[in-house]
Order: C-alpha cells, then sequence, then structure tokens
C-alpha cells in the first residue's frame, strides 16, 4: 500500500500544468493508463488482433472492480456505462405484482430515474424521496415512501449536483425492514470514497471507471449480491452474457450462472486495457487511504471557503460529503470559464460550481482554488459576495 501522495501526484502529468478539481467529471490521467492504451495499439499495428490476451482483459477489470468493492468477481458484470447495467437490471425485475414500486431522490444522476421512469410502461410506479428545507435528504425522507409494495430503492452515494452524501445504512435499514432491494449509484463516490458494498448492505451497485477510478469513458460496473442471481435472468441479454460464450447456440437463451449473465456482446477491449491501469493504482493506493486524504482536503476547502465569506452548499458535516465541494454561484458558467482562465478546472451543474477532489490533490490545489474563489466573490457570488 503507498500513501506518498507527493509521489503519486507525479505520476498524473496535467496535475503540472493545471489545478485540477474535475475528477468527478473525469480524472487525471496516468501514465500508467496511458501506457495501457498504448499497448493495446501496438497489439494493434503489430498483431492486427490478439483475441487470447484481449479476452483476459475482461476478465481482469472484472476482478479489480470485485477488489476494489471487496465482493467476488462472479458479482460484478462488467458493462459499457453505469446506464447499461442499470438498463440489465431493470430488464430483470418483474414489475406486474404488488411490489412494484421504486423509490428514487431528488438527488439522482438523471440516468437512475430516467431508466426508472422508462419502466413505467412495463408497470413501474416511481416514486421521489423529496430534500428537506436544510437541502438534505435524511434517511427519514424516505420513510413514509418505503412500504410492502417497493421493490427497489435506487440511490444515489454523493449527489452529482450538490456533494451531499446519502445515509445509506439507514435508507437500507428501511428498506430491508419492508423487503425491498437496495441499488446504490456510487459513481460518484467510488475509487475516492471506500465503498464496501456489503457493509453498507446493497443488493446491487453501479458505477464506472471514467471519474474516482482512473480509467476511461465507455466501461462501466454493475455488483449484483450472490444470492439474488439465479432469480434474475435478464432480458437484455447477448452472446458474451451466455454461460458458455463459444457455444455459438441460437436455439436458446442460457445466461452465465455469475453476473456476467448482464453483459450483452464483445467487450470495449481498449477500455478495458485503461480501466485495469486504473482501478490498479486505486488498489494499490487503498481506498480507506484515500478515502482519509480526500476527506482532508475536502475539509481545508469547506473551511477555506468559510473563511472568505462564500461557504459552500455541500453538507459540512465530514459523514455527508464525499469527494465534491460545490458552492452556489450567480453565474456558475461565467465562473467556471474565468475560473479556467487562471489554469483551475472545475465543472458545474445548475448553479453550483464543482471542486472535485482526489488523492493525487494538493493543499496546494485547494488553497489555489480558494485564493481564486476570493477573486472572484464580487463578480460570481449570489448577493455580490457583500
Ligand atoms: C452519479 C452518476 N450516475 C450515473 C452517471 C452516468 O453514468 P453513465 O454515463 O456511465 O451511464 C453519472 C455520470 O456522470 C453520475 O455522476
Amino acid at each position: 500500500m503507498s500513501s506518498d501522495f507527493t509521489a503519486l501526484r507525479r505520476r498524473f502529468p496535467v496535475l503540472q500544468r493545471k489545478t485540477y478539481l474535475n475528477s468527478g467529471s473525469y480524472c487525471a490521467l496516468a501514465e500508467s493508463v496511458r501506457a495501457a492504451i498504448n499497448a493495446y495499439m501496438d497489439d494493434r499495428v503489430l498483431m492486427g488482433a490478439n483475441w487470447d490476451v484481449w479476452v483476459t482483459k475482461n476478465e481482469a477489470v472484472r476482478a479489480a472492480m470485485a477488489e476494489v468493492l471487496r465482493v467476488t468477481p462472479a458479482e460484478i458484470a462488467v458493462t459499457a456505462s453505469a446506464s447499461a447495467g442499470l438498463n440489465a437490471l431493470a430488464s430483470a425485475l418483474d414489475f406486474t405484482g404488488r411490489r412494484n414500486k421504486i423509490v428514487v431522490s431528488d438527488f439522482e444522476f438523471p440516468t437512475n430515474a430516467q431508466i426508472w421512469h422508462a419502466q413505467e410502461q412495463r408497470g413501474a410506479r416511481v416514486v421521489h424521496a423529496r430534500r428537506a428545507a436544510d437541502g438534505y435528504i435524511p434517511a427519514e425522507s424516505f420513510a413514509g415512501l418505503i412500504d410492502e409494495e417497493t421493490l427497489l430503492v435506487a440511490v444515489t452515494y454523493v449527489c452529482f449536483r450538490n456533494g451531499a452524501k446519502l445515509d445509506i445504512p439507514g435508507i437500507v435499514r428501511l428498506a430491508r425492514a419492508h423487503g425491498a432491494r437496495v441499488l446504490l449509484d456510487c459513481y460518484q463516490a467510488v475509487g475516492a470514497v471506500s465503498v464496501d458494498v456489503r457493509a453498507l448492505g446493497v443488493d446491487f451497485a453501479v458505477g464506472g471507471m471514467l471519474k474516482y477510478l482512473l480509467g476511461t469513458a465507455g466501461i462501466g460496473f454493475l455488483y449484483v449480491r450472490a444470492e439474488l442471481l439465479p432469480q434474475l435472468i435478464p432480458a437484455n441479454s447477448g452472446w458474451w452474457a451466455q454461460e458458455n460464450i463459444a457455444a455459438m447456440d441460437i436455439t436458446a437463451n442460457r445466461p452465465a450462472a455469475s453476473a456476467r449473465r448482464f453483459e450483452a456482446g464483445t467487450p470495449a477491449v481498449v477500455n478495458c486495457y485503461a480501466a485495469e491501469a486504473g482501478l490498479k493504482i486505486i488498489l494499490e493506493v487503498g481506498t480507506d487511504a484515500i478515502e482519509a486524504r480526500v476527506r482532508e482536503l475536502s475539509r481545508r476547502c469547506m473551511d477555506g471557503l468559510e473563511e472568505i465569506g462564500w461557504a459552500a452548499v455541500t453538507p459540512a458535516r465530514d459523514d455527508r460529503r464525499g469527494p465534491m465541494v460545490a458552492i452556489a454561484s450567480r453565474d456558475a458558467a461565467g465562473l467556471f470559464a474565468h475560473l479556467m482562465q487562471q489554469d483551475i478546472v472545475t465543472s458545474f451543474r445548475d448553479a453550483n460550481i464543482r471542486a472535485t477532489i482526489h488523492f493525487y490533490n494538493s493543499e496546494d490545489d485547494i488553497d489555489t482554488f480558494v485564493a481564486a474563489m476570493k477573486g472572484e466573490r464580487a463578480a460570481f457570488q449570489p448577493g455580490g459576495g457583500r
């Protein structure tokens, strides 16, 4: 396990040129990830196709992702995106009975609400847990919604708009009491926060490799708790989801016994190369060490913003925050552009600027950002920074 963060930082060249606080949108590229993509390109140039090696890459990603989530490889499907995993799972659920309600929250990334609303044509009913007056959604807000008719509670771990982290153990307790399953969208957390799906008690989880997992776009995962696999037969399928991929049997659908049954067609080979290399770094540093480092830096950012009189909208409590610090602005797009001119890379959603932090960020990165925000107060803070 390595936690010399100064040395680790050197592996990400963009950090020498930019104050990069944008991992919640797309991670900084590590040299080793770039080398992995180049290794694939070398195969293409030198051999044309190298399928014997390529097929092992999908399995390497599965094994590494299982290690990150602290589960078995048989519980992981390697998918093209978080959305692909959600759709495959939804296709295995039956909404025709009395238990047909899906509970989502106001903090969801669109895909984890839209896909469930899309199931309304198959009999699903979707209800939303609303935010409370303080902007947070406590577990109690789910209490009146989760009942004996609830099939699934599908919730984000960290909200992509404001960085708030939901009380997953509290939500899981409510779901369990009523026999409902829980799906965790951990895309804005996994890689920067330890996501121990067994300890959290969730049944399913989705995410992808382009943010805190240090890989690339076009590859994601679906976790399905082993005990549930036999009863879930996806209607979305394909030849790579079959028990025997080589069978080429066109007379039947014989899904794999493992979570591979939620996959579909030929894997995105180049993305597997990048994802494997990214996951390797996460496992080398260790998710507990990463979480502690990210918390320290996000706390510094929260405190710094408070000091300049422009407090974040992200919850102040450490247990209600992941790697994102979100700050409300009069003109988030304008502020984003101003920061970019100072080589500070952030992102924005709605009225919020988002500083998203990984272990490779430094105290200097945070201080540079806070100092720049101080300079932008008069022009961009709601109320004019007075
Ligand atoms: C919380 C969350 N869920 C889901 C997604 C979308 O995932 P995908 O594009 O892989 O379907 C994102 C992307 O930013 C996200 O932040």
